[in-house]
């Protein structure tokens, strides 16, 4: 590989393999390193596989220009950046923990410092870049990551850049997320960015997105505050869905309908639906609440949105509830927290199950994508994956907004279903 054109992926997980295809397609050389062998090994045979649209794909046509690491050193020192895209999980406080991400920028130093000086001295271009993808708390950038820098060797020290690029995706639109973002954000130490790693960034981008550059803490607070927004907004769209639902001769159609039109509302993340979960959002609220209370300051919208939230799940299976009433046998449509994901991190759409009124036995579920047989929670049911069963049944409860349930619902004609993000009709 050859070091003008390549870079190296730290974390070869859901985001991180993404991260590898969309580099691969736009003619970078990668080098992926993970610290799971079993994750390493499944690149090395070819054996690699996720759901998420066009990755796996692409990964196998450019596969002779990807190269799965055990040696860091000479990998970093032919790229032009490292980019740490690792997991950051939450606390039992709520904010993330950062471990894995100084980890590998303890590796990334390493692997710098074993550079042939001579080389450096020779090369006068020479630089690395390392982003840190993986989203963490606010002050974390500056004095947790940061200081590791100061092990590189004197002579890297003006040579190697450290900057906080969250990436703002959701499962099941990856690519196409990191390709065509809202935005580009850049977190810096003060110094601003090489235009080395400008130039990667714009070369992935595809819809022209606007770069900002801020400091390492503005980049923190913005990149959960955009998710925190977004999760108040619907929150507060479920809301006002549960007093509709309290209130006869309204409907829920006609007062998004209007709520929608009005441009400073906006009509984007403002569906009333069973909630938000997965692996992003939930935590990236709550993150912002526990940083809030490292500055002795309430977030009394964060922490109403994230009850609101968490209180959706018992308030949709009582509308359900009382649909069953007369209902023996019934069919489920989606468990994932959202469609085009495997995922049930957090997902709604399984907590509504456990609290229907209706015997386990006589419940039968479907989804497209989820495993079933990796949980235990969907022993007590009847699973199925793949085509979806012949409409013989009391009632038909749809828990995910996907086109293929929605076909199959008009199809069939049904009308007796509740669709989460429609509970009117
Ligand atoms: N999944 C999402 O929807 C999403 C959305 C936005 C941001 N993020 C952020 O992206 C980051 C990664 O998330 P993910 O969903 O891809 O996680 P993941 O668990 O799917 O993958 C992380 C990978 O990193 C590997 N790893 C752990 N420590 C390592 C190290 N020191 N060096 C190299 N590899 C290491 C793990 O073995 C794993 O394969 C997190 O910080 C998360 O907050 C995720």
């Amino acid at each position: 590989l050859k070091k003008k054109e390549s870079i190296t992926v730290f974390g070869l997980g859901k985001v991180g393999s993404a991260i590898v295809s969309v580099s691969l397609e736009k003619k970078y050389q990668v080098y992926g390193f993970d610290t799971d062998e079993l994750v390493k090994s499944k690149f090395k045979n070819g054996d690699f596989e996720t759901q998420e649209p066009f990755v796996t794909n692409t990964i196998e046509k450019f596969r002779n220009n990807f190269k799965i690491i055990e040696d860091t050193c000479t990998a970093i020192n032919n790229s032009l950046l490292s980019i740490i895209i690792v997991p950051t999980p939450s606390t039992t406080n709520g904010d993330f923990d950062s471990t894995h991400v100084e980890e590998a920028v303890t590796q990334i130093i390493a692997a710098l410092n074993c550079k042939d000086f001579k080389k450096i001295n020779e090369n006068k271009n020479f630089s690395h870049s390392i982003i840190v993808a993986s989203t963490v708390s606010p002050e974390t950038m500056r004095k947790k990551i940061y200081p590791i820098l100061k092990n590189l060797k004197t002579e890297l020290l003006n040579k190697v850049e450290l900057v906080y690029s969250p990436e703002f995706i959701a499962l099941g639109s990856v690519v196409k997320n990191l390709k065509s973002p809202e935005f580009i954000l850049l977190g810096h130490c003060g110094k601003g960015v090489s235009n080395k790693l400008l130039k990667y960034k714009k070369k992935i981008n595809e819809n022209k997105a606007e770069i900002h550059l801020a400091s390492y803490e503005s980049a923190e607070i913005a990149k959960i505050s955009v998710n925190t927004f977004l999760t108040t907004k619907i929150s507060y769209a479920n809301m006002i869905s549960e007093l509709i639902y309290e209130t006869k001769n309204s409907n829920q159609a006609e007062v998004f309908r209007i709520l929608k039109s009005d441009s400073r509302i906006g009509k984007k993340f403002f569906n009333p639906g069973l909630g938000y979960g997965g692996p992003c959002l939930p935590r990236d609220n709550r993150a912002l609440i526990a940083f809030s209370k490292t500055k002795k300051l309430n977030s009394p919208i964060a922490s109403s949105t994230d009850e609101m939230n968490n209180k959706r799940p018992s308030s949709v299976a009582r509308q359900i509830n009382s649909f069953l009433i007369d209902k023996k046998t019934i069919l489920i449509l989606g468990v994932t927290y959202k469609s085009g994901t495997n995922s049930v991190e957090e997902s709604h759409a399984a907590k509504v199950i456990e609290c229907l009124n209706i015997n386990p036995e006589n419940i039968i579920i479907h989804d497209f994508n989820h495993d079933f047989s990796s949980k235990k929670i969907w022993e007590k049911y009847k699973t199925i994956n793949g085509e979806i069963p012949e409409p013989k049944f009391d009632g038909i409860i749809c828990l995910i907004d996907d086109t293929r349930y929605i076909n199959y619902l008009q199809k069939h004609k049904i009308i007796n279903v509740f669709k989460a993000y429609d509970l009117s009709i």
